[in-house]
């Protein structure tokens, strides 16, 4: 008896291991544990064995049932889990795209430019302001000494939207704007959007300047001539020289053009620089004692720096774009180029 029931289990476990689906088990089940099943007979048989041995012989028909019924949960368990298995990689999706970066966007030429110039202010200790593009003549341009019918207004062709209000021409109404309402010492830069009626290859009816602004005890001209050359040695290259214009801005007293040696000759005399060696990058100068003044700053304690430079056309020159309107026409050819 003993040695049936050990080939019992030896045949159950070599079939259970052998099953490949869940209807084989359960066919293994009804063959041992069913109602007919070979186990549930040697159970019934039970009373058959005389008195004596019954103990035992129950007992390892008991661990029999036992042994066979904890392979065949396993078993099954075993096959669920592979049927799960196939069924959920037969119903994947592929969340996976080819080529994500073919049409990842970057940033446009100006906001590079943007981002670099205040970078560089922002790490000398400038901070930065923003105004309205929408702008009243007194910031944009009484206060900044340009009296209405000046002629010195004929500089900035403008675009009116009422009597006395207009989109602005500079971000230098942030100066008059800031001034008014904050003491000295003030370093700040102002980016921002200014309109003005012109279009050709260097001009477009709307453009971005950056404003600076320095006031404080004793600031020269001198202070202004090391600010921009450090400047633009930062922004182009260590290499790159500045040269100051005497130039004319109602609100600075003396004026200053500022060039750079050329970013693409290096000083040498090319197409960009149309042979000169130099670029013109910005205006500036310092700060019109009257500007000061009528912005509630006395101008007999204070001095101040100012400058005013054109996101454009330094992309331009930074990028060697020979023309403003490809900046706006916004071709992805162009754009990509920028990644
Ligand atoms: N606002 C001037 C313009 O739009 C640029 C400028 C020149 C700004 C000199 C300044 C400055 O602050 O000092 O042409």
């Amino acid at each position: 008896m003993r040695e049936k029931v050990k080939q019992l289990i030896e045949n159950a476990t070599e079939f259970i291991k052998n099953s490949e689906n869940v209807a084989q088990i359960n066919d293994l089940r009804v063959k041992y544990l069913g109602k007919a099943g070979e186990i549930t007979g040697l159970l019934k048989g039970m009373k058959d064995v005389p008195a004596d041995q019954r103990a035992e012989v129950g007992k390892y028909v008991n661990e029999a049932r036992d042994k066979v019924t904890a392979m065949i949960t396993e078993k099954l368990a075993q096959l669920e889990q592979k049927a799960l298995e196939a069924k959920m990689m037969k119903e994947r999706i592929d969340i996976t795209v080819d080529n994500v970066d073919a049409n990842r966007g970057s940033l446009h030429p100006c906001t590079l430019v943007i981002d670099e110039v205040l970078d560089i202010f922002t790490n000398l200790g400038f901070k930065v302001a923003q105004g309205p593009e929408m702008e009243t003549d007194m910031f944009n341009f009484q206060l900044l000494n340009i009296p209405k019918d000046h002629p010195s207004r004929d500089m900035q062709d403008t675009f009116y939207v009422g009597e006395d209000l207009l989109l602005r021409t500079q971000t230098s109404a942030v100066q008059a704007r800031t001034m008014l309402n904050t003491q000295p010492p003030i370093k700040l830069v102002c980016p921002g959007k200014v309109y003005r009626p012109d279009y050709d290859a260097t001009h477009s009816p709307m453009f971005h300047q950056i404003e600076g602004l320095v006031v404080d005890k004793h600031v020269t001209l001198t202070d202004l001539k090391g600010l921009l050359d450090l400047f633009a040695k930062t922004l182009f290259d260590s290499e790159t020289k500045t040269r100051f214009r005497p130039s004319y801005f109602p609100f600075t007293e003396p004026s200053v053009e500022v060039d750079v040696t050329c970013a693409v000759c290096h000083g040498k005399g090319c197409k960009i620089c149309k042979g000169t060696g130099w670029i013109e990058i910005l205006g500036a100068g310092v700060v019109n004692p009257k500007v000061l003044d009528r912005c509630g700053i006395d101008s007999k304690k204070y001095s101040g720096l100012a400058f005013g430079l054109g996101v454009e056309r330094i992309a331009m020159i930074k990028y060697g774009i020979p023309d403003i309107r490809i900046l706006f026409e916004n071709d992805s050819r162009f754009l990509k180029s920028f990644k």
